[in-house]
């Protein structure tokens, strides 16, 4: 029977979108009580991880322009952003820049004591604000500091959200488990933000924390919201070997180079004026073409890799701007950028897919909203430009808190609660998992699924590597991995890995079937049987609807405002 507790305003996840959405929450209705519930402790989210930048504009002085980072953004996106979506962050970012500073963010300054910015991939002007390259880590440690403020604020670190309740019309509040006792709860609630991250690990080969895994998508997908654009994975280019941790875009920002084995700065031949700073899907995709032609090198390990040369940017800078990224370096590769070339090699960053919402946030289901990367509002199109996630977690976080707040305030019908529903849920975790049976190890499932990934749907797709993919995935979705075999109940991360899991199976399913259907290149989905862009056909996003036999595939129409898609040249 499962243990009963009461919120207002659930939110689901404690990155950047999770801490600003409670924020902005807790100040619009003080009197409501807001439960934060997070599989980690709050500063282990993800969210810390992030290390180069801001985007905002900051300089209109200097002659940067909110047009111009819109521009930027749809530009970047390969005409699939929203544009009214993108427009939204530009002009929204600025103020929480400062925002942040106020409540305690410590941005690096000029000598002039002004905020600095510095240059990101795919940008006309360089806006990416920073915190030398920690920025994530400041931003996450403000918004907390700040949450400290608000006594309506709680807690429920650790705590692994399973499903969502609701009639079929309305929210009514999830299950989870208290992962400390292993005690199963609903938690009945009004409204819910769903701000839990992307599913980087998908990918073995992954910039993301080992607990970024689909679970808040599948959630929502399983309660019937749409994923969308789940085919559009971004791979950073400077994952760094042998363990994909990510070497800031900010490296090439403060003059960092990429060479190839001929001593080359390649990006010449595929974005003479941008060069390294091309967005991320262009820089990926050619540093993986001179890997084929073969100017690429071997990492000790055998594996394929490019140099990232910073030698040239002298020591002090490193030292100031880009210490975190050296350290990482050293101690996780054994070079010292200030004096060596690092290996580097594109690396699953991203996902600029999710739940789908509309420009204010708001899911399919009444009650739900969705915020950060584990939205779909269509900010980032095909392909996000650096600098920009954070932002979009700032800015969404802030408006999907304030309104759930109002949605609340405005008053809720009062529906019976459905018992049955939570007994359901209890029955599928804890007969359906907890004490499945079966021989096969859900450890080594995860891996083929993540190498999987890695192999079939990488930078370059083609439709038999992606059917492989998916029939490969359909295969090890039908084997006995539904089970733990460790039956304790305080912290069994052999149950928790196997939660993970199932969400896992599901959502690599909608990746790759996406990419099957999407039979064109565009942005961070690149086909080598169908190079071109293809607007007259694809022009449009994609959803998948949860069915118990496969998903269900539909589109959904892009919002142009201004900007006419064109051929993208930098
Ligand atoms: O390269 C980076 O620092 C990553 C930034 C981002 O993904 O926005």
């Amino acid at each position: 029977m499962a243990e009963s507790i009461e919120f207002d305003l659930i939110i689901c996840g404690s990155g950047l979108a999770g801490l600003r959405a409670a924020i902005e929450a807790a100040r619009t209705g003080p009197k409501l009580r807001i439960g934060i519930v997070s599989k980690l402790q709050v500063m282990r989210s993800h969210s810390v991880s992030a290390e180069g930048g801001t985007a905002a504009v900051i300089f209109d002085d200097e002659g940067d322009t909110i047009e111009s980072h819109i521009y930027d953004t749809v530009k970047g996106s390969d005409f699939l952003a929203d544009q009214d979506v993108a427009e939204k962050l530009c002009v929204e970012m600025p103020r929480e820049i400062y925002q942040l500073d106020h409540w305690g963010m410590p941005w690096s300054r000029r000598k002039d004591g002004r905020i600095d910015q510095r240059a990101f991939g795919g940008y006309s002007f360089p806006r990416a604000t920073f915190a030398s390259d920690k920025v994530g880590f400041f931003e996450m440690q403000t918004l907390y500091d700040t949450c400290q403020k608000f006594e309506n604020i709680e807690y429920l670190n650790e705590w692994f959200a399973t499903s969502i309740i609701h009639d079929g019309k309305r929210f009514m509040g999830i299950t989870a488990i208290e992962l400390s006792s292993g005690v199963f709860h609903e938690i009945r609630g009004k409204a819910l933000i769903i701000a839990t991250g992307g599913a980087g690990r998908l990918y073995s080969f992954s910039t993301y924390a080992l607990s970024s895994t689909p679970d808040g998508l599948d959630m929502a997908y399983r309660a019937g919201m749409a994923l969308k654009d789940m085919e559009f994975v971004q791979f950073h280019p400077t994952g760094i070997l042998p363990s994909g941790i990510l070497i800031t875009e900010g490296a090439r920002g403060e003059g960092g180079y990429l060479l190839n084995s001929n001593g080359e700065r390649f990006m010449k031949r595929y974005a003479a004026k941008k060069m390294e700073l091309a967005p991320r899907d262009i820089v990926s995709r050619s540093i993986i073409t001179e890997i084929n032609q073969g100017r690429g090198f071997k990492h000790e390990t055998g594996v394929d890799c490019m140099k990232l040369d910073l030698r040239h940017i002298g020591n002090d800078v490193i030292k100031e701007k880009l210490g975190g990224i050296r350290e990482i370096s050293i101690k996780f590769s054994g070079v010292d950028p200030a004096n060596e070339i690092m290996d580097v090699r594109p690396v699953c960053h991203y996902m600029m897919g999710g739940i789908h919402t509309d420009i204010q946030g708001a899911t399919q289901l009444l009650g739900v909203w969705a915020a950060g990367e584990a939205a779909c509002n269509s900010t980032h199109g095909s392909n996000r430009l650096g600098a920009n996630s954070t932002s979009e977690c700032i800015v969404w976080g802030k408006i999907t808190g304030q309104l759930a707040v109002e949605y609340i305030q405005n008053g809720i019908p009062h529906i019976p609660w459905p018992h049955h529903l939570v007994s359901a849920e209890e029955k599928r975790i804890y007969d359906g998992i907890f004490r499945g049976s079966g021989d096969t190890n859900p450890y080594e499932i995860r891996q083929e699924l993540t190498d999987t990934m890695n192999e079939k749907a990488y930078v370059f797709r083609n439709e038999s590597d992606l059917i492989a993919g998916l029939k490969k995935v359909r295969q090890l979705k039908e084997q006995t991995w539904k089970h733990v075999d460790d039956k304790a109940k305080e912290y069994n991360t052999n149950f928790t890995n196997v939660m993970e899991l199932d969400s896992m199976l599901r959502t690599a399913e909608v990746v790759l079937i996406g990419a099957i259907n999407r039979k064109e290149s565009r942005g961070a989905h690149a086909r080598v049987d169908h190079p071109k862009r293809d607007d007259e056909n694809y022009l449009h996003h994609t959803l998948a609807y949860y069915d118990s036999k496969e998903p269900i595939m539909k589109t959904f129409p892009v919002t142009i405002t201004k900007y006419k898609p064109v051929e993208r040249k930098y």
